[in-house]
């Protein structure tokens, strides 16, 4: 059983389009996959409602801030969406559950001073310095070719970090999500955009 965590103090971010797209991903490599939401807003939630049954099938684990309890049994894989501002006490819980954290940013002056204080308070966690927690940053909205990426790869630089993938900006995942699915749910998902979501799950599938 492994749990991955998608989080990143700032709302907006692609927090919860990218934990309900690597949902859909593991559901579709057949483990039995688990999304729970700490967010007050569930957009998750709300997103697995509008899921096809006919779909594989992604399903609900209830939990907060407060109570992280443990999966249920069957759960071969679990997928944490957060809510923005998540730091301090709820932080260190949280990550004292988790396999892997998966950051998304997006290049903007804002989201990276916020990732800042976000970065220093990780690193500075007993689970993520003793290498037991694994960390990721994936661009959102973000085209590798572009000045954005470079200078996101500067920041990163600072703190260590590399920049695993970055995922472009598209209505296809707009209008995915809005009908409870995935890009990985379409028939045929473009070889752009897989490409693009390859380092990130070769990364997560890998167990170091
Ligand atoms: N790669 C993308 N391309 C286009 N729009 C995106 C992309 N990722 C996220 N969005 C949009 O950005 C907005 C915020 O995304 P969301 O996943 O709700 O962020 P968060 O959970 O961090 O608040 C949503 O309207 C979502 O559809
Ligand atoms: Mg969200």
């Amino acid at each position: 059983m492994r749990t991955f965590m998608v989080a990143n103090p700032k709302g907006g971010c692609g927090k919860s389009t990218l934990a309900v797209h690597l949902a859909s991903w593991f559901a579709r490599c057949d483990e039995i996959v688990y999304l729970a939401d700490l967010d007050r807003q569930k957009s998750s939630r709300h997103w697995l409602q509008l899921r096809s049954l006919s779909l594989p099938q992604i399903r609900y684990w209830s939990l907060s801030e407060n109570d992280l309890s443990q999966p249920p049994p069957d759960c071969s894989l679990a997928i944490l969406d957060t809510p923005a501002g998540l730091h301090g006490k709820s932080l260190r819980k949280a990550l004292s559950e988790v396999d892997r954290v998966i950051v998304p940013v997006s290049s903007s002056l804002f989201d990276m001073l916020a990732l800042q204080d976000f970065f220093e308070e990780l690193a500075e966690i007993k689970a993520v310095r003793k290498d037991k927690v694994g960390i990721a940053v994936v661009g959102m909205r973000i085209d590798q070719r572009t000045i954005s990426s470079q200078q996101l790869i500067e920041f990163l630089n600072e703190f260590d970090l590399p920049l695993l993938s970055c995922i472009r900006d598209s209505q296809r995942y707009v209008q995915s999500v809005n009908s409870g699915t995935t890009l990985f749910d379409t028939y045929s998902p473009l070889a752009r955009d897989l490409e693009e979501w390859k380092p990130l799950l070769d990364w997560l599938v890998n167990r170091r």
